[in-house]
């Protein structure tokens, strides 16, 4: 099967400081993959080089490489801006922007593509609201802040905002870290849903949440502080979770450390 994202020997570094070492895996369109592994092992690090949001950091700085179907993200003169229309993100605190309303909020991305019709983008927010599973619960409320809502509702937010520029993967970073349970369990029926259309990556701390929502579970550890994370395995996500091919990953999900 065709991969939408794969990636090639990719180590990231914070000035002199090897984050993240050698790491190569490949992701299949409309697929969850789930990034596992103790605190400070890369796993933030590692997703932000797959939109080209960590190089933002002062000294950030990648190599190797990164392929999105056949464009090569760090090749000479892709745009960084593009790359992240195509790779979304969603955070872990939820941040629909304060003074905009919840219309503007979703509606903001493609305002800053180009210039559209009234109508158009009335669609285009209508859809994508409904595609966060937003759509009832906000559409009386439309030109209200996007900061009135509740801490699970502004992460559908963003949620949408996210799709409404139809990128083809989105990133999220422990997006259910900050909500309580029923929104969490929101989030990860919705992620359910979007992984229909998307290709989806998320990080998470919450083992059942990874066991839940992804078909893929890649492990990063790292061999002690100071030193890179590094990729362990990565596999179907049922096989990490019940018979993994290294022993650390066996100790990490069986909560022996981390
Ligand atoms: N902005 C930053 N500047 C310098 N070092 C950072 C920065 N962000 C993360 N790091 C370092 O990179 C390593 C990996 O961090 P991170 O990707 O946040 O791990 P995780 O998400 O798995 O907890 C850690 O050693 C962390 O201290
Ligand atoms: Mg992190």
């Amino acid at each position: 099967m065709a991969k939408r994202i794969d990636v090639s020997g990719l180590s990231a570094f914070y000035g002199a400081h090897k984050a993240i070492e050698d790491i190569s895996m490949t992701i299949e369109p409309r697929s969850v993959t789930a990034f596992i592994g103790p605190s400070g092992c890369g796993k933030s690090t590692f997703l932000r080089t797959l939109n080209r949001m960590h190089e933002v950091v002062p000294g950030g700085r990648v190599e190797g490489k990164v392929m999105l179907d056949d464009e090569d993200l760090y090749g000479p003169g892709i745009d960084p801006v593009s790359v992240r229309r195509e790779v979304g993100m969603v955070f872990q605190r939820p941040n629909p922007f304060p003074t905009m309303s919840i219309y503007d909020n979703v509606a903001a991305g493609l305002r800053l593509n180009g210039s559209y019709k009234k109508s158009e983008l009335d669609g285009v927010v209508e859809q994508s609201l409904r595609g966060a599973n937003l759509w009832n619960e906000v559409k009386d409320r439309l030109n209200k802040p996007g900061s009135g809502l509740s801490g699970g509702q502004q992460q559908r937010l963003c949620i949408a905002r996210a799709t409404a520029v139809q990128p083809k993967v989105l990133l999220m970073d422990e997006p259910c870290s900050a909500l309580d349970p029923i929104s969490t369990l929101a989030i990860e029926d919705l992620i359910g849903e979007l992984k229909e259309q998307y290709t989806i990556v998320i990080v998470t701390h919450n083992m059942q949440q990874a066991a839940r929502v992804s078909d893929r579970t890649a492990f990063f550890n790292l061999e002690a502080i100071g030193r890179p994370g590094k990729l362990i395995e990565i596999d179907e996500t049922e096989r990490i979770f019940s018979n993994p091919s290294v022993q650390d990953t066996e100790d990490y999900i069986s909560g022996r450390f981390g």
